[in-house]
């Protein structure tokens, strides 16, 4: 392919070093893709004659048969995607195909096959996302009035409902959905036509190679088409941040699952035994989660080291950018898909849930916003009072709302027995009424509105 001015063959290493034919046979059906919209274009600009394109058309999609039927022949002496189906074509067709190569460089037409692909990935990720969403609005609407307890510093706090905690990530899942649509439309322009870095002299139009691949424009700077890369970084900095909420959540799903915790019972599906400890059932769906998501982190620092030292236009570095985008879309892939199926069947073990949220003094907080609303006590000195009466309530091992009223008076004067209708973990819930609360009505409400986020598409 290149070599009339060569007078030896490259090194057996070399022929490994250089070859990208192992993975970037992924991009085979974007290249053919591609090609045909080239020469399509290069048929109507008069560049080639309309009988050598329908010979190329038609040799392309018998190669696409090919690899559909057998797969892409991985020959690595043909270097890569590009070439192997370029030679293929010229077994098949003869000498027209050498003319599919007019006005093309591989670095356009790997730039245009790689934003193809990357940009079906991230489809297939807002489906997932969707997916996932959709399974935790609906195990959300289950359990807008289950009480467990929230917390912080992972310290109970006060009582929170199941609904609302899982609706938090259905509002991280928004903003990545978000992330992965406002980078597919940022993708969505067409390199092809840059040619190797300077453009071309042929007559090329590029806007309608742009259009016939879905693209909404061509892209503006041949130097940088062939050189940019953030689409793939787009991409794996949005997987990053998915990734990241998943493991959050899986990391949820396994301290639930704990015996202390006891608030989930992870369905056998998606759980694994012990060789030898026969009572074990060990989250290891969750724990590959969290794991995969430090793995597609890597892939996002890898592809970052290696764009961010290269002068323009391109470096071979940059066949380096297809294996980490592969895997980390590969690893969200089966993240998406096994933590839908855990939220789907996770068994909420709420009695348990509600039994931690009542022992836990959770409806402090609701005691001491008592004492400032019915006895106008500055919310200061409301703490003090009801920290004294938590450690009146520890001391007696009692929740706050079993300690009597004589006991309550004894810490200040000021309390009557209105007080016990606060500090039920119900009544704590119900109460927090504001925009984003925990009560059942706003999660309700916000599970409405999700509803219909997720069905606009
Ligand atoms: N296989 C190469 C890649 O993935 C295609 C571009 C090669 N271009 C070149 N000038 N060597 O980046």
């Amino acid at each position: 392919m290149w070599g009339g001015r060569f007078a030896e063959g490259p090194a057996a290493v070399m022929r490994e070093i250089n070859a990208s034919i192992p993975f970037d046979k992924r991009l085979w059906k974007q290249d053919i893709a591609g090609s045909k919209a080239h020469v399509a274009m290069l048929a109507v600009q008069g560049i080639v004659s309309g009988e050598d394109a329908q010979a190329i058309t038609e040799g392309l999609s018998r190669v696409a048969d090919e690899y559909a039927r057998d797969g892409v022949p991985v020959n690595m002496a043909l270097e890569d995607i590009h070439m192997v189906t370029e030679s293929r074509l010229a077994e098949l067709i003869g000498g027209a195909a050498g003319r599919l190569h007019t006005a093309r460089s591989r670095n356009d037409q790997v730039a245009t096959d790689f934003r193809l692909w990357v940009r079906d990935a991230m489809d297939e990720v807002l489906a997932g996302l969707k997916g996932l969403a959709r399974a935790l609005v609906t195990r959300a609407e289950e359990h807008a009035d289950s009480v467990m307890p929230g917390f912080t510093h992972l310290q109970s706090a006060q009582p929170v409902t199941l609904g609302h905690h899982l609706m938090a990530y259905y509002e991280m899942l928004k903003r990545d959905v978000s992330r992965f649509a406002d980078a597919r439309a940022r993708l969505n322009q067409c390199p092809l036509g840059a040619a190797a870095l300077a453009g071309t002299g042929f007559p090329i139009d590029r806007h309608m190679t742009a259009s016939t691949l879905g693209f909404a424009a061509p892209t503006d700077n041949s130097l940088d088409s062939v050189s940019d890369r953030d689409f793939a970084l787009d991409y794996l900095m949005a997987a990053t941040q998915c990734a990241l909420h998943l493991s959050r959540l899986a990391e949820e799903f396994i301290i639930w699952a704990s015996q202390p915790f006891g608030f989930v019972k992870l369905p056998d599906a998606y759980s694994t035994g012990s060789s030898i400890m026969p009572q074990k059932r060990n989250p290891d769906a969750a724990e590959l989660v969290r794991g995969h998501a430090g793995r597609i982190m890597g892939c996002m620092t890898a592809l970052c080291v290696t764009m961010k030292g290269l002068p323009l236009a391109y470096s071979k570095d940059m066949q380096d950018d297809k294996p980490p985008v592969f895997e980390a879309h590969d690893l969200l892939g089966l993240c998406l898909a096994a933590m839908t199926g855990m939220v789907d069947t996770v068994t909420f073990r709420t009695d348990r849930m509600r039994s931690l949220a009542e022992s836990g003094f959770a409806t402090a907080t609701d005691l001491a916003d008592w004492l400032v609303r019915e006895a106008d006590i500055p919310f200061r000195e409301a703490h003090h009072i009801t920290g004294r009466a938590v450690k009146l309530a520890e001391e007696r091992a009692v929740p706050l709302s079993e300690l009597p009223l004589a006991d309550l008076q004894m810490i200040d004067a000021r309390i009557d027995e209105r007080v016990y209708s606060v500090l039920t973990v119900d009544a704590s819930v119900a109460s927090r009424v504001s925009h984003g609360g925990t009560a059942p009505a706003q999660v309700r409400l916000r599970i409405a509105q999700a509803k219909a986020e997720l069905a606009e598409g």
